[in-house]
């Protein structure tokens, strides 16, 4: 079985006014799509690879014939990550993690305002395309890491539990240059629910 573009788990224009409705459409239709269709075609030939996760390939990536293996990274991370964006928000949201995840939150970063403060650096400082994310490790520790591209953090042997997309296709058509402001409004629309279940 191919990898299958999920369907947006909202409308289009649920996320508003802190994801506009074009965005939503050109990444969920066009990059999300994009990626899952390319990563399809990177495997046609190695269809023993359709029968594996997109997490167990991407945790594994020496598995992978070495002529399609950046194919598989970038549209692997690509269509993964994107897996974790749309699941990760839901309209009317926001507020703030609540049960073991907070816990840990605090436990690790000080306060939640404080795990914010430095979630935020850390999406700023990804130069060019890539991601921020807070990731667990085997031992159930938190942290934070910037990732370049759609390098995935599954691939240096973490779970993500919180990631932020930081490509300009996530955030150019509404806040252009102004990253820092996309990242402020991304906290309005994340499902705690959904993201302390990956904890
Ligand atoms: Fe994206």
């Amino acid at each position: 079985m191919a990898f299958e573009l999920p369907k947006l788990p909202y409308d289009y224009n649920a996320l508003e006014p802190y994801m506009d409705q074009k965005t939503m459409e050109v990444h969920h239709d066009k990059h999300h799509a994009g990626y899952t269709k390319k990563l399809n075609a990177a495997l046609e030939n190695n269809p023993e690879f359709y029968k594996k996760s997109i997490v167990e390939i991407l945790s594994d990536l020496d598995a992978v014939p070495e002529k399609i293996r950046t194919g598989v990274r970038n549209n692997g991370g690509g269509y993964y990550h994107h897996n974790l964006w749309w699941e990760q928000f839901a309209p009317g949201k926001g507020g703030k993690p609540t049960g073991s995840l907070v816990k840990a939150i605090d436990a690790k970063f000080g306060s939640f305002e404080e795990f914010q403060a430095e979630f935020k650096k850390t999406a700023l400082g990804v130069f060019g395309s890539g991601w921020a994310w807070l990731v667990k490790d085997k031992n159930n520790e938190l942290s934070l890491v910037g990732t370049p591209n759609q390098d995935s953090p599954a691939s240096l042997g973490f779970d993500p539990i919180l990631g932020i997309d930081v490509w300009e296709h996530s955030y150019y058509l509404k806040y252009q240059n102004r990253r820092a402001e996309y990242i402020d409004n991304f906290w309005q629309v994340i499902d705690w629910e959904v993201v302390g279940k990956r904890f």
